[in-house]
């Protein structure tokens, strides 16, 4: 098969641009220059020589030797500013960047059409799990049931801490950043933020249907508290932050981001700390377990020059579930079953239950378990996160109305 020499342009040179180095020097098979690194402060010590170095994006993006653009930034607008110039300048572009993906796919996908380039982002979804090559390659023709798991590796950890250690979840956040699991600002990931972006992304592949980011439900782990973590000891479970897309009746797909209760037979009640897993449930293939480092320098590098050495066989995604339009729409219109604690009385009702199926009230705490509308959880979403409650998804498969 015929391939192309592959020139990069790299923005950022930070912990995936430095990790794609390593990996990209210890490459046996593939060989790719690295020509020029445009990154953003003057002053910081670099481990190449600073001719490498440019603090001008120009002059990467107007360097016709450069054909391909790799962009490991950690500034989504600035990155979506870079990745739209370098697509319409008929570069192919490699991203890690989630959030600029997500918010951006539909026009991403329309540039790309337009100017005939590539634009690949593996790294941006579960770091070294090839989820997304997976699902247009191989299920480019199954019937996917759904796809879930543990997008994010910081929360995972910081759940891993609470269950397994009685760590509160302060100081399993603070070992997390210490550890660099998690950001010094941490809410893109303890909010659900980042496992929505990943989702997004994996349901236009998974089923062709971009849904903004804004319109998939999520909650994060920052109300979950020892209490959750007891009831879940109790009954033999563990909590993970687990997003869910999938399809209810024949033409309806829905789609949110909830701490679930996880039982000992389930695959990710085994993904620990700052471990990522994916199950995808098909028609024909049946249930499948990916598993493996969802961040980090090394298994996110490792991701980005697979695409690279894909880019220099001139691979782009075809989007192929959304050229077969599946006839899908999208629906929040389901219940879901939830466990819901609250502290105070009168937060009892905070949640309009459409069923209560458990009740328990005590001296500590209290919980209601039950099936509840998507859409209540859409509209009480401040109302939880102000609150000392927590809504925790107790895994039953969502229902039609
Ligand atoms: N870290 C992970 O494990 C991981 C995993 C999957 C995906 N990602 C994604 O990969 C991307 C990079 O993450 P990271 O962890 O490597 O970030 P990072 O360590 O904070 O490094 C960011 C790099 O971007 C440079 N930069 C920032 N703004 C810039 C601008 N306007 N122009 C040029 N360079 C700029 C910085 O320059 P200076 O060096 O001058 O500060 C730095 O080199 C993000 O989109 C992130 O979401 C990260």
């Amino acid at each position: 098969m015929k391939r192309q020499n592959v020139k990069i342009g790299l923005f950022g040179y930070g912990v995936v641009g430095q990790g794609l180095h390593d990996v990209l020097n210890e490459s046996k098979g593939f060989h790719a220059d690295i020509k020029r690194i445009c990154v953003k402060h003057r002053n910081k010590k670099r481990r190449l020589p600073m001719h490498y170095f440019t603090w001008d994006k120009q002059d990467i993006l107007d360097d016709p030797e450069i054909n391909l653009v790799v962009e490991l930034i950690d500034d989504a607008e600035e990155a979506f500013d870079i990745v739209s110039t370098a697509l319409s300048q008929e570069k192919n572009v490699v991203t890690a960047n989630k959030k600029m993906v997500a918010e951006h796919l539909d026009e991403l996908i329309r540039i790309q059409e337009k100017n005939n380039v590539s634009l690949l982002y593996e790294g941006a979804v579960c770091g070294a799990i090839p989820i997304i090559r997976n699902l247009e390659e191989y299920y480019d023709n199954e019937l996917l049931y759904s796809l879930r798991g543990i997008f994010n590796g910081s929360t995972n950890y910081i759940l891993s801490k609470m269950f397994n250690e009685n760590r509160d979840y302060e100081e399993a956040l603070h070992e997390a950043q210490k550890l660099g699991f998690a950001e010094s600002d941490p809410w893109l990931d303890v909010s659900g933020t980042d496992a929505n972006y990943k989702l997004s992304i994996i349901m236009e592949h998974a089923y062709g249907l971009y849904i903004r980011p804004e319109n998939i439900f999520h909650l994060g782990i920052t109300n979950i508290n020892s209490q959750d973590m007891q009831f879940a000891r109790e009954k033999g479970y563990r909590i993970k932050l687990v997003p869910y897309a999938g399809r209810v009746g024949k033409n309806e797909l829905t789609g949110f981001v909830l701490p679930r209760f996880l039982t000992a037979d389930k695959k990710l009640f085994t993904v620990e700390n700052e471990y990522n897993g994916v199950v995808v449930e098909a028609a024909f293939a049946e249930k499948q377990f990916f598993y493996g480092k969802g961040a980090g320098g090394h298994p996110t590098g490792s991701a980005v020059l697979s695409d690279i050495s894909a880019n220099s066989f001139f691979y782009a995604y075809e989007y192929k579930k959304r050229k077969q339009n599946l006839g899908l729409s999208y629906t929040t219109d389901v219940i879901l079953e939830v466990y819901f604690r609250y502290q105070d009385k009168k937060d009892m009702d905070l949640l309009d239950f459409d069923k209560i199926t458990e009740s328990y009230t005590g001296p500590e705490y209290s919980y209601r378990i039950g099936k509840i509308h998507l859409q209540e959880l859409f509209e009480k979403r401040e109302d939880i996160l102000n609150k000392d409650v927590s809504v925790i998804n107790t895994g039953f498969k969502p229902e039609k109305r």
